[in-house]
């Protein structure tokens, strides 16, 4: 047998286990997002990566990417389109760069009364139709995530409409809340998450809207001298994926990562509302922040200063939206009755 026939079975045994092992390299899926991992997006994402790699038994690998660690608000959009992460969970409020500014129905101030009321939206045709609109920016829609009701703060006193005259407001990128803080005659300024500590610490806005759990994660109480529970719009994420990457995956892999997704959602809703109790517990615990808690009578002059908006963005979110919205409303308090 000559020499090079001996080697032959080597080399052999060595590319079949090369290709072996190249073929049990689980599938990388990078999560990126912007938030602390001690918030409901950031212990929903780290269970959607147990669940993921549990159900694939080991064939995918999350790495999860917290507190913009990886990218920052417009960045991670980008990243995604490009397919330089695979998944992300922004806040609905920033898809209007992207040219989906009908997500903004979410921001109207006061247009959910209840958390029934936004799962019902979020869950049914409305919600649905609208991640469906992000095919086209190639981008699927998985789930809707939650972070309950945004509350208002500032270095001064927020007690009335008046309150917010000429106050510079942070904002996320959405014109809806542009709308809003103009309403209230403050001052919007629309900028990533990631600054707003610094931005408020150096004076550079007076102040911001979050719910308690991003509020205290971030550390902004430090730098809030007083805030309103005010629950006057909420924070709402889009689970989303990279189209063209989600479409490439093997179907029994698709299949189980949808499950992690539906396990990951209901652990994530069910966890937002005491997430955010317990934010506000520990805010009121340091004592940098005087809260004042709107009483209900002043609570409806500020429903009623916000109202218009509801008309004024129909061009933007669709006044069939803004209806049905009301509907579903009425409707879950009608069954709950
Ligand atoms: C914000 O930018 O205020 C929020 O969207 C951050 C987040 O993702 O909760």
């Amino acid at each position: 047998m000559n020499l090079k026939s001996k080697f032959v079975p080597a080399i052999l045994a060595a590319a079949l286990s090369l290709g072996a092992a190249h073929a049990q390299q689980p599938i990388p899926i990078k999560f990126s997002h912007v938030v602390a991992e001690n918030t409901p997006k950031g212990k929903g994402a780290l269970k959607f990566k147990e669940l993921a790699e549990q159900k694939t038994g080991g064939r995918v690998k999350v790495d999860v990417y917290p507190n913009s660690s990886l990218y920052k608000d417009r960045e991670e959009m980008e990243a995604l389109q490009i397919g330089s992460v695979h998944m992300l969970a922004p806040s609905v409020s920033k898809f209007g760069p992207l040219g989906v500014r009908q997500f903004e129905v979410f921001d109207l101030p006061y247009m959910f009364p209840d958390k029934a009321t936004l799962y019902s939206v979020m869950d049914g045709p409305i919600g649905q139709g609208l991640l469906k609109m992000l095919e086209a920016k190639g981008i699927v829609g998985l789930a809707y995530w939650d972070n309950g009701f945004k509350q208002m703060s500032a270095n001064k006193p927020l007690r009335s409409v008046e309150s917010f005259s000429g106050l510079k407001m942070r904002i996320q990128s959405s014109k809806v809340l542009e709308g809003q803080m103009k309403q209230l005659g403050a001052i919007p300024q629309s900028m990533a998450f990631s600054e707003v500590y610094t931005a408020l610490q150096q004076g550079v806005v007076d102040g911001t809207e979050n719910p308690w759990s991003n509020m205290y994660t971030q550390k902004m109480h430090e730098v809030q001298k007083h805030a309103t529970v005010s629950d006057h719009g909420l924070v709402a994420y889009a689970v989303i994926v990279n189209k063209k990457w989600w479409d490439g995956l093997p179907p029994d892999i698709h299949k189980a990562l949808q499950a992690a997704m539906a396990e990951a959602t209901k652990y994530e809703r069910d966890i937002a509302q005491k997430e955010n109790d317990d934010a506000f517990e520990k805010i009121k615990a340091a004592k940098t922040t005087e809260i004042y808690v709107l009483p209900a009578a002043e609570r409806l002059v500020w429903q009623k200063a916000m109202l218009p908006l509801h008309q004024q963005y129909e061009g933007v979110v669709g006044k069939d939206t803004i209806q049905a919205i009301y509907k579903t409303a009425q409707d879950v308090a009608k069954a709950r009755k």
